[in-house]
């Protein structure tokens, strides 16, 4: 039945219209046609496409509840009468466009009762759905055989949210991006990339036939060059007093303009030592509330004399540089690390000093918290700059989010391209319609309905929306995220291990 007859348009109260139409399904399409498909009906200006929203079985002998009642009592209806003769099944369409061959114009004529109906030539719906030979393959259309082709330019230029509840798939639908990322050749344009990675899943890529192109970087071992900092970028900045708050730039400034001069560095430890030499009474209060401050961003062990690694090393094209921030405990380190890195990398690619990169951030509603103030979470106000100017220079973000209600608003609406995997929370749902254009009804409920890799494309990097079926990954690692069973397991084996240990040694 492929690509062959699937039905015939009916006539129903208010349609066909311009937007939706119903028709009934050939019996011999019946096993084939499922909710969500593409179809397609001959038109004036060339091939209406449209989508299937829903699917009803109707029978008239079966519509009097009191009469089925009856008959079925008696046990007569399906012996004395024809009901199969008389079952029909109905699709109820969505109208998406009329492709005229090279682009979709809106429907402005709807398609006659008694039209038919086929099923949509795979290659046409890769042509009408503007999917690019070169594109990221991030798995195949739902209910089709097509391959969904991002192209890098769509999805990139302009930002990219994926947002879904925990566990529905975001994290492997992130490895499977950054695989088709990494395997891009030069001539089709590469980025670099780099991934603040929470719990350490990407960082097991390293053990992939793909090691040669990423480095991992362990959260204890990256230092901030302290000259290539300001006082308000400090974590406790924004909490000072007035007077520490002038203590404090007085000696950084002092301090960062003698080793520019020298071609030196400072540290914490010498803004602590130069502190420590002030002897003005007046001034001890403040400054004991200073040091504080100082010892608690000293012991981080996150500021040091130079940038490790440098920014420059950070990024280059069609490599991956992981941020493995998993052994931090410290909220307010990990917020540091991005607030620096996602300033230096915006501040070095303006100036042209980078090739165009994608800075990938999980958790993103942890570093661009709708909730919290910009002073309270500085890595908030340097996500919301590259989300609002970042595309100009070829900085491109894409932010992850099992809390989308929690995400910067902000930074969310210059997310041009959105990745709806399941989402059932209703407030969730309520945030991710309010905020991406060109959702529907049809669309919100059928996100509650996902199964886990199935997602919802939006925006910019599709001619409209789509459900994928996302592919599976070409090179397996085992990630962080462990199901309960196995650790359960494992911890048990540990243990028992131990034992065995312990009294193999008495
Ligand atoms: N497309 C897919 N194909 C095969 N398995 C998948 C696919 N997507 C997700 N999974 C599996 O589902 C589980 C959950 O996926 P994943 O860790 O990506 O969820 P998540 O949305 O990132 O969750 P969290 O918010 O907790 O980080 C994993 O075990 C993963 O291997
Ligand atoms: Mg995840």
């Amino acid at each position: 039945m492929a690509n062959g007859k699937l039905g015939t348009v009916i006539s129903m109260i208010d349609s066909p219209n311009t937007t939706k139409f119903a028709f009934v399904i050939n019996d011999d399409a019946l096993g084939e046609l499922k909710k969500g498909q593409f179809i397609e009906v001959p038109h004036e200006n060339g091939k209406l496409i449209a989508s299937v929203n829903d699917i009803f079985r109707s029978n008239k002998y079966f519509e009097r509840a009191e009469s089925v009642a009856e008959y079925e009592r008696a046990g007569i209806m399906s012996s004395h009468f024809p009901v199969n003769d008389w079952s029909f099944t109905i699709a109820e369409v969505r109208i998406i466009g009329v492709f005229d061959g090279k682009l979709l114009h809106r429907c402005s004529f709807p398609p006659s009762p008694g039209s038919d109906v086929f099923a949509v030539e795979d290659e046409l719906l890769a042509k009408y759905l503007g999917f690019k030979d070169n594109g990221l393959t991030v798995g195949k259309l739902l209910n089709h055989n097509v391959d969904v082709r991002l192209g890098l330019s769509r999805l990139f230029q302009k930002h990219v949210a994926i947002l879904a509840m925990s566990g529905a798939g975001k994290s492997y639908l992130v490895s499977v991006l950054l695989e088709e990322l990494l395997e891009r050749k030069p001539e089709d344009g590469r980025l670099g990339i780099v991934v603040i990675d929470v719990h350490g899943e990407y960082a097991a890529m390293k053990g992939t036939a793909l090691s040669d192109r990423i480095t991992v970087y362990d959260a204890d071992k990256i230092r901030i060059g302290t000259k290539n900092t300001s006082p308000e970028m400090l974590p406790f900045y924004h909490s000072l007093s007035g007077p520490q708050k002038r203590m404090f730039s007085a000696t950084f400034n002092e301090l960062k303009k003698a080793a520019k001069l020298e071609r030196k560095f400072f540290t914490i430890k010498d803004i602590i030592l130069n502190l420590n030499a002030i002897e003005d009474k007046k001034s001890v209060a403040t400054r004991d509330a200073l040091l504080d401050h100082l010892e608690q961003a000293h012991r981080m062990r996150l500021f040091g004399k130079v940038d490790d690694p440098s920014i420059t090393s950070l990024v280059r094209p069609g490599y991956m540089s992981v941020i493995n921030l998993k052994n931090v405990d410290n909220e307010k380190k990990k917020q540091m690390i991005v607030t620096y890195l996602a300033r230096r990398l915006f501040n070095t690619i303006k100036k042209g000093k980078l090739p165009p990169f994608v800075l990938v951030i999980e958790e993103a509603h942890n570093f661009a918290s709708e909730k919290v103030k910009r002073e309270d979470m500085l890595s908030k106000s340097e996500i919301e700059r590259i989300a609002r100017e970042g595309r100009k220079f070829g900085a491109s973000l894409c932010l992850i989010s099992q809390r989308p209600v929690h995400l910067s608003t902000t930074a969310l609406s210059q997310c041009n391209t959105q990745i709806i995997l399941r989402v059932t929370n209703p407030y969730d749902i309520d945030h991710i319609k309010e905020s991406c254009e060109g959702i529907d009804y049809y669309m919100s409920n059928q996100i509650t309905m996902l199964k886990t890799g199935e997602a919802l494309i939006l925006g910019e990097a599709v001619v409209q929306p789509i459900f994928v079926r996302v592919r599976e990954r070409k090179y397996d690692f085992v990630s962080a995220g462990v199901d309960l069973e196995a650790m359960a397991r494992q911890y048990e084996q540990e243990l028992n291990s131990k034992k065995e240990d312990v009294e193999a040694f008495l």
